[in-house]
């Protein structure tokens, strides 16, 4: 084993051996997937990254060759010279690519041994994440780990292929350096020379981005690492990877219209798939008055309609007392929906308590006409204008949520949701995109008591919205947008501030004080000084693209070294304890966590 391969190199990939091979002189190099012995004959499958060949040892080689064959076990890394053949006619096998060859072994070679593994290579094993992390250098070696990293490969190149085509300049941004706001924490890094200071690492290019705008690079983009601290769920990482671009002299349409051109381009090359374009464009109240959500999965056909002005007059308490206290009432049409038993219909309601749903009324629509325990609260014009705004016919079930606006609409939409991926037959192969346009800019953070930016602080009022500014500030909408698949937001960005005086008004509307608004952000607002021109730009989730090209159901799994929901890598053990010494270096000390 010291001498390596000692000369010998590899002739053919093991998933690469074709007819024309047969009778060829081969040499094959990669790990021992199984051993299988009949009778003095040793059947190897000799497995990389291309797949699988078999490899044949009779008893009539040499008998050292034979006992090395002999002793080899599950993932040994080897190297093997032979001759191709046809495979005899009944141990043909239609599954693999190489099913109809095998190579007759004339000599083999122990490139490394292995230790049994904690889980087998293959396709479907039952081990739980948690192993799968810690070995993650087996998890990959298996194949649909495999091709999930090589879709995201694609994606990427795909990705710096179209844009450099398109004129962009692909620039770097510093790891090191002040806090982005993008709404999560900042993971923080001490810094050793200077005492007491710290670099926050990117949450976003963002300010980066806008500067290599006033820079006059026009168009930039970067596949960039982001980090956020920030409460972890499937689709999101603490570490992530964005496609974020930026363009000069553009308004929203522009970014779109190459947003768009990117997107097609990439499920074109990644997997083969049309998107059809124009995506639809909605707006944000559109979307949630619709759907009840800004990210509606379009597969889905139902729609959520408002019965809000009829509730006042009808004589149901739950509904007229949500009508008037300015909240809503609300119905999904879940088309079809009608078979569920009321048990299940009533199980409904648990699914929703976690948004606040406090009830859940029902109807369902049936040959002998409605069947609803709410039926003797309703007016005949409310029956009237129930089947025309909800377009209700037999065999649908219409849910009503009655209830301030964000308990009605995520009730709702969690509902859409979980009726449609459980009562549709809903594809993974197919794909809804869509923007939603012009959210609002600012939302009310009732804890802090102030307003925030949705988006962030640096993105543009639409131009007519500006005079509310001062009049009606949560009235006013950005030229902001977000491009969502279905169901997941898969990036959003927006036309920015060129203007000192606008971003200085949203700094203070954020209640960012013009000293500390100097101290933060002092080198953005002295840059819009000097001819900043008019910009935006987006960031696509590149992470969670390939969670839907790949068909994958979480992010986790399109990242070869991910971390857990806890922001933990079961494999290196990140984050650990560091030496006094690194502390004292860093000037540091530390304070036992709060109980
Ligand atoms: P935003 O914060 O919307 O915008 O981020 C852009 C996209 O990045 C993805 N994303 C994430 N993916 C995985 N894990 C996470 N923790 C995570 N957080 C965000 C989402 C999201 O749509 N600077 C702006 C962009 C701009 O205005 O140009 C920004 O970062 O898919
Ligand atoms: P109650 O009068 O509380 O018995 O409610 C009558 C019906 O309305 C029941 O089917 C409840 O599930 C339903 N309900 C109660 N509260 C709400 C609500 N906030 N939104 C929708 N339906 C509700």
């Amino acid at each position: 084993m010291a001498e390596f391969l000692a000369g010998l190199k590899r002739s053919h990939y093991c998933g690469h051996i074709t007819g024309n091979d047969v009778g060829k002189d081969v040499i094959l190099m990669g790990w021992v997937q199984s051993r299988r012995d009949h009778g003095g004959v040793i059947f190897i499958d000799l497995r990389d990254y291309t797949g699988i060949t078999q490899v044949v040892f009779n008893p009539d080689i040499s008998a050292e060759t034979h006992r090395i064959a002999h002793s080899l076990k599950d993932e040994y890394v080897i190297a093997v010279m032979g001759k191709v053949r046809n495979r005899p006619d009944d141990s043909i096998n239609e599954k693999i690519p190489t099913g109809h060859y095998e190579v007759m072994a004339e000599s083999l070679k122990i490139l490394n041994e292995s230790d049994p593994l904690p889980f087998p290579v293959e396709d479907e094993i039952d081990a739980g994440e948690p192993i799968r992390l810690k070995y993650r250098y087996l998890d990959l070696r298996r194949r649909p780990m495999h091709e999930r990293l090589v879709m995201r490969h694609k994606l990427m190149h795909t990705t710096r292929a179209y844009l450099v085509e398109n004129g962009f300049f692909e620039l770097e941004t510093p790891f090191l350096t002040r806090s982005t706001p993008e709404g999560a924490r900042d993971y923080l890094v001490p810094s050793r020379v200077n005492p007491g200071k710290f670099y926050a690492l990117p949450q976003s290019p963002q300010l980066f981005k806008q500067l290599l705008m006033i820079a006059g690079f026009d168009r930039y983009f970067q596949v960039v690492k982001c980090f956020r601290d920030e409460d972890l769920r499937a689709d999101r990482q603490p570490e992530f990877t964005q496609i974020d671009l930026e363009i000069s002299f553009v308004e929203a349409e522009e970014v779109r219209r190459v947003t768009e051109g990117l997107l097609v381009e990439i499920f074109k090359k990644a997997r083969g798939t049309v998107l059809e374009r124009p995506f639809p464009v909605l707006t944000y109240a559109e979307s949630m008055r619709r759907f009840g959500t800004d990210k509606p999965d379009l597969r889905i056909p139902w729609e959520l309609s408002d019965f809000t002005d009829l509730a006042k007059d009808l004589d149901f308490k739950v509904f007229k007392k949500a009508a008037e206290g300015g909240g809503l009432v609300k119905c999904l049409n879940a088309k079809l929906c009608g078979s569920l038993s009321r048990k299940e219909i009533d199980d409904l309601l648990a699914e929703i308590q976690p948004y606040g749903a406090k009830g859940l009324a029902w109807i369902k629509v049936t040959e002998n006409g409605l069947q609803s325990p709410i039926t003797k609260f309703l007016s005949e014009g409310f029956v009237e204008e129930l089947f025309k705004r909800t377009g209700a016919s037999k065999g649908d079930l219409l849910l009503f949520q009655a209830d301030s606006a964000s308990v009605v609409n995520a009730a709702l939409n969690h509902l859409r949701n979980h009726l449609g991926k459980r009562m549709l037959p809903l594809s993974q192969e197919d794909f809804r995109p869509l923007w939603v346009v012009n959210f609002p800019l600012l939302e009310y953070d009732a804890e802090e008591k102030r307003y925030v930016a949705m988006h962030h602080p640096f993105t543009a009022p639409l131009h007519e919205d500006i005079p509310l500014l001062d009049e009606d500030p949560a009235k006013v909408r950005a030229q902001s947008y977000d491009i969502v698949l279905n169901g997941y937001e898969i990036g959003g960005g927006s036309i920015r501030n060129h203007a000192r005086e606008i971003q200085a008004r949203m700094f203070s509307l954020l209640n960012i004080s013009e000293d500390e608004a100097k101290k933060k952000f002092g080198f953005l607002l002295e840059a819009l000084n000097y001819g900043a021109p008019p910009h935006g730009g987006i960031a696509l989730g590149l992470d969670r693209i390939a969670m839907l090209l790949s068909g994958a159901r979480s992010i986790r799994d399109v990242i070869a070294f991910p971390k857990t929901q806890r922001a933990v890598c079961l494999m290196t053990e990140a984050p650990s304890e560091v030496s006094p010494k690194q502390l004292e270096e860093l000037y540091l000390k530390l304070v036992p966590p709060r109980k």
